[in-house]
């Protein structure tokens, strides 16, 4: 049976399936709780039974002490609900709530995208998987070579993670499936801002797309009702290699539109987006990503639009 699942402070809430472990189906939903190994070593998973009763799913190496197991701590990825809970666990909000992490990971598939992008898919080890936030990078290398790159997939599947590649890169070239890479990371403050209730725009542009994914996958998988409106900025119309995903979303998703502008009509768009019926600016969360000359403009607009500062969200590729 399905049970119900709170989480205290933060008040989100998810449905645990019967055989899946609560660590998994917070995961699912896009939650960023905190967790290690995944399998009940590192007891970072630990929560607090505040309301309903667990159980156990699998063995665990990680013991509580006798007054903490007596409290309601237990770990989440060695439990299921038996009942609908209530628990006390925090959640990663910004990325200083997520430590550092080094993970060999295996390359899955390397295949083009179009002309001007490459998929690159890597795979992290079961029981050691990314913990990020949509709109962070990461950095990849081997044999002394690396690079970073923003991480296009959701945080909601932290085993597979997606980057967008231009071709040309040395590294990428070599690269075949089954190669073993080290990833570390994650890399920046540019984040979902996953406690706000507001719409959310954003104005993106060529590698800017990639962190945008990641951002408008995790909004949709946590707050479906949550309006997203995307303006995609490209100066040679149908250029770009997320059209027919883009396309695809709106179709699908109530809550999701887009927009196609010139990199010289994006204020236009973007006023004509209030006057057309839209949220007022000033009432939205923004998110922009592209070139730095695209976001130094886009920013410089928002601000005259008196966009409170904490609710501009802006990263230059
Ligand atoms: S994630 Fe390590 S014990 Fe649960």
């Amino acid at each position: 049976m399905t049970h119900r699942v709170t989480l205290r402070p933060s008040g989100r809430t998810f449905d645990n399936h019967p055989g899946e472990s609560l660590l998994e189906s917070a995961l699912a939903n896009g939650l960023p709780v905190d967790y290690g190994c995944s399998n009940g070593n590192c007891g970072k998973c630990r929560a607090r039974r505040v309301e309903g009763e667990v159980t156990r799913l699998r063995h665990s190496d990680f013991a509580f002490a006798a007054a903490d197991a007596a409290a309601g701590w237990f770990l989440l990825c060695c439990h299921g609900a038996a009942t609908d809970l209530v628990l006390d666990t925090g959640v990663a909000l910004d990325s200083g709530d997520i430590e550092w992490q080094e993970i060999d990971v295996k390359v899955r598939k390397v295949s083009a995208i179009d002309a001007s992008a490459t998929l690159l898919h890597v795979q992290t080890p079961r029981t050691r998987r990314l913990r990020f936030l949509a709109g962070q990078w990461a950095r990849l290398g081997r044999d002394g070579v690396s690079f970073e790159l923003p991480i296009a997939s959701c945080p909601c599947d932290d085993r597979n993670l997606h980057f967008h590649v231009s071709p040309g890169s040395d590294l990428l070239d070599a690269l075949r499936a089954g190669d073993v890479l080290r990833l570390s990371g994650p890399i920046g403050d540019f984040v979902l801002d996953a406690e706000s209730r507001r719409p959310r725009l954003m104005v993106g542009a060529g590698a800017g797309m990639a962190p945008l994914k990641s951002i408008i996958e995790h909004s949709q998988s946590l707050d479906g009702d949550i309006p997203v409106w995307l303006l995609l900025v490209e100066d040679e119309p149908g250029s770009h290699y997320l059209g027919n995903l883009l396309r695809s979303w709106r179709d699908a998703l109530d809550t999701f539109d887009f927009a196609v502008a010139t990199s010289d009509a994006v204020a236009a768009a973007i006023d004509g987006f209030a006057q057309g019926g839209g949220a007022a600016p000033a009432d939205c969360d923004w998110y922009v990503c592209g070139p730095s000359a695209l976001v130094t403009r886009v920013t410089g607009h928002l601000s005259r639009l008196c966009i409170p500062p904490a609710q501009l969200h802006a990263e230059a590729v």
